[in-house]
């Protein structure tokens, strides 16, 4: 176990066949949490749009909101290695945006930035890189074009699967540190895996890759729906529930606050 996650462990993680560990965090109180648990790599994720600010998707989160909840989970974190997203419409443009984004989650204190997309992003993961930070890409289901994509679908199936392939050596090529593959069917990102130098983090893609990300409150239970690939690990969700009804009926009943919990002078 490293003391600290850094950029180049990535890479020997690979090497030595140790699976790497992410999971989405947002705020303090959990990336404490996850951090504690020995979670190798924090995503603050533009999931933060559906997860935390009812957007629906990720496509309305804007930079501003992003360098809020990076500098809350990288404020909690003495461990894990911290990557956020960033977000749709802060870098498409040009290289020169890509870097002037990235640069402000990096002094929030993010460790990498994320981008969405594979060859067509090759001069702005280069651009980032460059500027001395790291990157990781991000191929296969890219949410923050779900509309051209028609929803979240499976991507790479068939003749698709030396495309995604082509994104993936692109990234790699550009200086990307790592690369998430979302909704890729198991044997492509397997296939990928094995082909590239540096590491594959799977959502939805089969466990043959380096590693592995969820959304925390997916795999914790706190919503009614998930994905199929999703496991739940935690009720957590039916825990607060539970909690909140139980202090709302010791208020009620005047049991809380008793004599342990007030001040008697
Ligand atoms: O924003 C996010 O949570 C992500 C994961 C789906 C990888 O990008």
């Amino acid at each position: 176990m490293y003391k600290r996650v850094r950029a180049h462990h990535l890479r020997l993680m690979k090497t030595q066949r140790t699976p790497i560990t992410m999971l989405t965090a947002y705020d303090a109180l959990t990336a404490r949490i996850f951090d504690a648990a020995g979670t190798d790599m924090l995503l603050v994720g533009d999931s933060y749009g559906n997860v935390m600010l009812n957007y629906g998707s990720t496509v309305p989160v804007c930079l501003e909101e992003m360098v809020t909840a990076t500098r809350s989970v990288a404020g909690a974190v003495t461990r894990a290695f911290v990557v956020a997203d960033l977000p749709f419409g802060s870098y498409e443009e040009s290289p020169a945006l890509a870097v002037r984004s990235a640069v402000k989650l990096i002094k929030a204190g993010a460790a990498a930035v994320k981008l969405e997309g594979g060859r067509r992003q090759q001069d702005k993961i280069a651009a980032v890189t460059a500027a001395g930070i790291p990157v990781v890409a991000h191929i296969g289901f890219t949410p923050q074009s779900e509309n051209a994509l028609g929803g979240p679908r499976v991507q790479g199936r068939g003749e698709e699967a030396e495309r995604l392939y082509a994104d993936a050596l692109a990234v790699q090529e550009a200086g990307a540190v790592a690369v998430v593959l979302e909704l890729v069917p198991s044997p492509v990102a397997a296939q990928i895996t094995s082909r590239l130098e540096i590491p594959t983090i799977g959502i939805g893609a089969g466990n043959q890759c380096d590693g592995q990300v969820l959304v925390w409150s997916d795999m914790a239970g706190m919503t009614d729906r998930v994905p199929s690939f999703v496991k739940i690990f935690g009720e957590v969700g039916k825990a607060l529930l539970a909690a909140a009804k139980d202090y709302n009926e010791a208020v009620r009943s005047r049991a809380f606050p008793d004599e342990n919990h007030s001040f008697q002078k």
